[in-house]
């Protein structure tokens, strides 16, 4: 945490009260705050009742085995029936649940009948192929709705899905598959992006031929593109034709609170990645209680776009399961935002009239860099309000964002969470809060945060130090996958009995927060956190190098680059072919998300007294800065040489 990025922080002065009108009529008014610091548990007991529940819970919260929590426990629901069908028994079955757009132009909207029957469908055909309460089905999917449909009939039969980002290679596929012991995969033969059709279903047939993905029975094929696909008979079906074929009436069975819903994996800084699991009751209670706080949804009248991917999530959260438990009306948008011209998100907006717009930092620089003319084109005048997530926001981002895509009128909400946390937890409220830019600002009603020091004391306004959740929340992860103890080595040691987020915080003389982002060594490249030991191990995997450090470089135009420093096995000449070749390869092993800008090969790399790389004296390098104090080195001349390498380097 550098005290330059704090002091430039600190001097934002800039503030926006919310509209008026908005103030006057918000889903949740400052009263919110006052009524959940009061009672936290008997707020989140009355947030319990925005569902519907087979079996109302009486008991709240159990953390009698800390920090491995249990919310509602004695209640019984079915989320699909939450998000689906009980819109249509409202009698609103005929509202707009997702209207689609595909990146070539193609368009389809389904209304909660046909969603209910969808799923319905879906379900009965997963049912057909063996898949029982309990089962694993992992997802691999482009962003059509067949994908969130899937993620529904999971939910729908107690089969918990792991959604896998269809950007990932087939080793990061068959890793996250093995770890779940998935045992059907849902996956299409491509889709849409820049363009061109993206095959998808290579990946799957190359994933399961490695060891531990032996249990998958079959493969259920969507066809979006119409590419030529191989085939495995017996294993692989066509959606189309096992899922159409089916009923479309399904009972939904009511699971337990804490039966598990989904298994989503995160980049770590050490080892395999996490599947961070999230179960029923308590998770949708917080996504739809902040998807309806945070965007002051109106289900009858708003038209909302989160334009993040199912496979992170945020999609999981604010595409699936918050919005559709809330009956929205929401936009599903398979590809980039420059195909085929860079005003393609404002030209859905127009067209959809999109209300609530929920969008990375990185898109907006994105934006930002393409010009302001391009969303001036369009009309914008729909959206109230907007929201970011992923990163912090520059101030700059977020002044541009409300200026040329609010038409600097609508609020901007920026949120701050994990897939560990499950949904949001600081963020402005749009009817509530003066806005900073820049900052996530407060905890929101129910949320216990603060910052504290190494010590674990919280910090006085104005003090730094690192963002802790100080009780626990009903969507919070309840464990990693197969592995509680690494649960509690990663979020339950570093400070006792408060849940240690990885991230800088400050907070400032009103007490409001500022994230700095992480403290650890994940990457963040165009708003995807990549772990930097995921890239090592990945390049140490390659018979040619011996050693490898992996730095995240400042970037102005993907937040950070990867940065490889490598050292060679005995004997191997360093060329540019070599540079290459290890570039595919890491793109090979990780998805080309994970590909370094830089490789950098070098004799030596610094190392502490434990063994540990200083990755901070690596950064230094990469960002051609001077170094900082080097005494921890095991061998302080270690750096001399590899300054006077890469100077000396072609
Ligand atoms: C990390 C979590 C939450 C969905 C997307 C990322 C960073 C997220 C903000 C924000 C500053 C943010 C944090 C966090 N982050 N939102 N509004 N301001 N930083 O989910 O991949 O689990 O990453 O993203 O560093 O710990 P994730």
């Amino acid at each position: 945490m550098s005290n330059e990025s704090l002091a430039n922080l600190m001097k934002e002065e800039r503030r926006f009260a919310p509209p008026a009108d908005l103030a006057a009529n918000a889903n949740v008014k400052a009263a919110a705050y006052e009524q959940a610091a009061a009672d936290r548990l008997g707020f989140w007991a009355e947030q319990a009742k925005r569902l519907t529940w087979a079996t109302e819970p009486t008991q709240t919260l159990d953390w009698t085995n800390a920090p491995f929590a249990r919310w509602f426990a004695d209640g019984k629901l079915n989320v699909a029936y939450n998000c689906v069908d009980r819109h249509v028994e409202a009698g609103n079955g005929d509202r707009v649940a997702i209207h689609f757009e595909g990146e070539p132009g193609d368009t389809r909207s389904l209304t909660y009948t046909e969603l209910q029957r969808e799923v319905s469908k879906a379900a009965n055909a997963l049912t057909s192929l063996g898949v029982e309460a309990g089962d694993r089905v992992a997802i691999y999917m482009p962003m059509i709705p067949e994908t969130v449909i899937a993620m529904l009939a999971c939910a729908r039969l107690g089969a918990p899905h792991s959604v896998v980002f269809g950007g990932f290679s087939a080793d990061a596929l068959a890793t996250r598959i093995n770890d779940a012991d998935a045992r059907v995969v849902i996956t299409s033969d491509g889709g849409y992006r820049r363009g061109k059709p993206s095959a998808l279903k290579p990946a799957v047939d190359e994933a399961l031929t490695k060891p531990g993905t032996e249990n998958v029975r079959n493969v259920l094929v969507v066809r979006r593109t119409g590419q030529d696909t191989a085939w495995m008979e017996g294993r692989d079906v066509w959606w189309h034709e096992l899922v159409d074929q089916q009923s479309d009436q399904h009972t939904p069975q009511a699971f337990d609170a804490e039966h598990p819903l989904f298994i989503l994996y995160t980049s770590g800084t050490t080892g395999k990645p996490k599947g961070i699991l999230h179960t029923t009751g308590g998770y949708l209670t917080q996504v739809s209680y902040t998807h309806h706080a945070v965007f002051d949804l109106k289900p009858e009248t708003d038209v909302y776009w989160c334009t993040a991917d199912v496979g992170w999530v945020t999609g999981h959260s604010y595409i699936t399961y918050g919005p559709l438990s809330n009956g929205a009306t929401e936009v599903l948008y398979e590809g980039t935002p420059d195909t085929p011209h860079q005003g393609r998100w404002w030209e859905i907006v127009q067209k959809y009239g999109v209300t609530i717009l929920y969008t990375a930092p990185t898109a907006i620089r994105a934006a930002m860099k393409w010009g302001d003319d391009i969303p001036a084109k369009f009309d914008l005048s729909s959206l109230r309000v907007l929201g970011s997530v992923g990163e912090p926001i520059n101030p700059e981002a977020w002044i541009w964002y409300r200026k040329h895509i609010g038409a600097d009128r609508t609020p901007v909400v920026d949120t701050w969470w994990q897939t560990e946390t499950g949904g949001i937890m600081l963020s402005p409220l749009p009817g509530v809060t003066a806005a900073k830019p820049g900052s996530a600002q407060v905890p929101l009603p129910g949320i216990a945060a603060t910052v504290v020091d190494d010590e674990a004391n919280e910090v006085p306004d104005g003090g730094g130090g690192y963002l802790v959740l100080t009780e626990p929340w009903p969507s919070m992860l309840r464990t990693i996958w197969g592995d509680d103890q690494r649960y509690l080595d990663t979020y339950w040691s570093r400070f006792e009995g408060k849940y240690f987020a990885g991230d800088g915080a400050k907070k400032d003389e009103d007490g409001d927060v500022w994230l700095l982002g992480r403290v650890d060594d994940v990457m963040l490249v165009s708003g995807h956190n990549i772990s930097t030991t995921e890239v090592e191990s990945a390049l140490v995997s390659h018979p040619k190098v011996a050693e490898a450090a992996v730095v995240g470089a400042t970037d102005p135009q993907t937040t950070q680059s990867i940065c490889a420093f490598v050292i060679l096995r005995g004997g191997v000449e360093q060329d540019e072919a070599l540079v290459n070749e290890l570039r595919a390869h890491v793109a090979q092993s990780l998805g080309p998300i994970a590909k370094p800008k830089r490789i950098l090969p070098v004799q030596e790399l610094p190392k502490t007294r434990s063994g540990k790389i200083m990755r901070r004296l690596l950064r230094d390098v990469a960002e051609n800065r001077d170094m900082g104090d080097v005494s921890t080195l095991t061998d302080s001349s270690v750096m001399g040489l590899i300054q006077s390498q890469l100077s000396s380097a072609p």
